[in-house]
């Protein structure tokens, strides 16, 4: 016989219907019921439909996060003896920034224990692009990240199915419901995974613009202050970066293309936007952790990051010096005119490349790791005709077409001294104590 259950699903989704607060045990029961199965999808639905309509107070927020991270096992790198940080991007065009960023800041001795997923639609994964490295695994035991964090400092990997279960069922429904683009939702699905994780300090890059997930500064600005308050709240010290995503970060937009991108920064090299950022981020990080006043550019220059970045690639058993693919055939976009280019959105080259391959469109599909955009020229540099704008890279050239269809009208040249595309600083604000 089961046990008689707490509430009652159907006044709960009437209660948020009719814009009333959940107490904090109508929520965790609600957390935990559904997990469980004894709340049906359908019921979830119309709660999440509810709350996307009707909103949630902090406390709400704070109490759905919590009982999400209840859901699952916490994470404890206490035993480390050492700080732990870490950064969530909310995803982007171009977005590598985790790669450079985790060897960078782990370079301090500061730990750094980076989760990541991979991607979906037209943001790109972070374990994608780094299983475009031969050998290289995503997957580790709890056992082997702790090791890997003593003994490299870093580590970036997938996170275990025992974290926040119930948000990875609650994401699955919002995906297919039309729902994701809730603030309460997002906040606390980024948040329990981040807190369950167990690390001390945290830093969001929030993005704004046409490539990110809430295109709009505000709404942006909201998101970023209701996770700074829940990390604060659960004890960790968490900052938030506004980030610009109208244009794609640095240069290339694939997975490949993005870790030969990644080196060149641990380089000492890369594209401006993208050293700028690491090192932004990377100061955020180690400050919070209690590194203050870190060179992380010198860290960059003088090899540093590098050796840790080689020492993780071999610790998941990839070949830091083995070539890295390159896909079948190429298609390249050139100049008809000379001028500025002045325009580049960044949402039609992440489908653009989506659609080479480098991305999937449903869960269980194969990316193809060679395949997607390398940019040769940004907003503002001048163009002669004639001249290499990007090129696209794919397996089946079948796939070019679909490609140029969705960057067609996405980028402009324009006559020298025309305005450029107001992409704004790349780093807009910064939220946190
Ligand atoms: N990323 C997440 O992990 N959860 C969301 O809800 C949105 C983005």
């Amino acid at each position: 016989m089961s046990a008689v259950e707490a509430f009652d699903a159907v006044d709960l989704i009437r209660t948020k219907r009719d814009r009333g607060e959940l107490t904090t045990d109508q929520i965790g029961w609600l957390v935990d019921a559904y997990t469980r199965g004894y709340v049906a999808d359908e019921q979830m639905s119309a709660m999440t439909m509810a709350i996307f309509l009707n909103g949630m107070t902090r406390r709400e927020i704070r109490d759905m996060t919590m009982a999400m991270i209840a859901s699952g096992e916490r994470m404890d790198f206490s035993a480390l003896g050492k700080p732990t940080t870490d950064k969530h991007s909310t995803g982007g065009v171009g977005d590598k920034i985790t790669l450079p960023l985790m060897p960078l800041v782990a370079s301090f001795g500061v730990a750094v224990p980076q989760l990541s997923g991979r991607g979906l639609g037209h943001t790109g994964g972070t374990l994608d692009k780094l299983e475009s490295i031969p050998g290289w695994r995503a997957e580790l035991s709890n056992e082997e990240m702790f090791a890997q964090l003593r003994d490299v400092g870093g580590v970036i990997c997938a996170a275990g199915a025992g974290l926040a279960p119930a948000d990875k069922k609650l994401y699955a429904l919002r995906d297919i419901t039309g729902t994701v683009e809730a603030i309460p939702l997002i906040a606390s699905s980024i948040m329990s995974k981040k807190i369950a994780e167990g690390t001390g300090a945290l830093v969001l890059d929030v993005k704004f613009g046409s490539g990110a997930f809430l295109q709009d500064i505000e709404r942006s600005r909201e998101l970023a202050r209701t996770m700074v308050e829940l990390g604060e709240d659960a004890g960790v010290a968490t900052s938030a970066l506004l980030t610009n995503m109208n244009v794609p970060l640095g240069l290339t937009i694939g997975n490949a293309n993005e870790v030969r991108e990644s080196v060149e920064v641990l380089a000492g090299g890369g594209p401006a936007d993208i050293r700028e950022l690491t090192v932004a981020l990377a100061r955020e990080m180690l400050e919070l952790a209690g590194v203050a006043d870190a060179d992380v550019e010198a860290a960059l220059d003088d090899g540093r990051a590098m050796d840790t970045w080689r020492a993780s690639i071999r610790a998941q058993g990839g070949d830091p010096d083995a070539p890295l693919p390159v896909a079948k055939e190429q298609h390249v976009v050139i100049a008809d005119r000379d001028g500025v280019l002045v325009r580049q959105e960044a949402l039609p080259f992440g489908i653009g490349a989506w659609r080479l391959g480098a991305g999937r469109a449903r869960k269980e599909d194969p990316v193809q790791h060679a395949a997607g955009i390398d940019l040769h020229a940004k907003p503002g540099d001048v163009v002669r005709a004639g001249q290499p704008l990007f090129t696209l890279h794919a397996d089946e050239p079948a796939r070019f077409a679909r490609a140029l269809e969705a960057v067609e009208g996405a980028w402009e040249i324009g006559d020298a001294g025309s305005a450029v595309q107001d992409g704004g600083p790349l780093i807009a604000e910064r939220i946190g104590r």
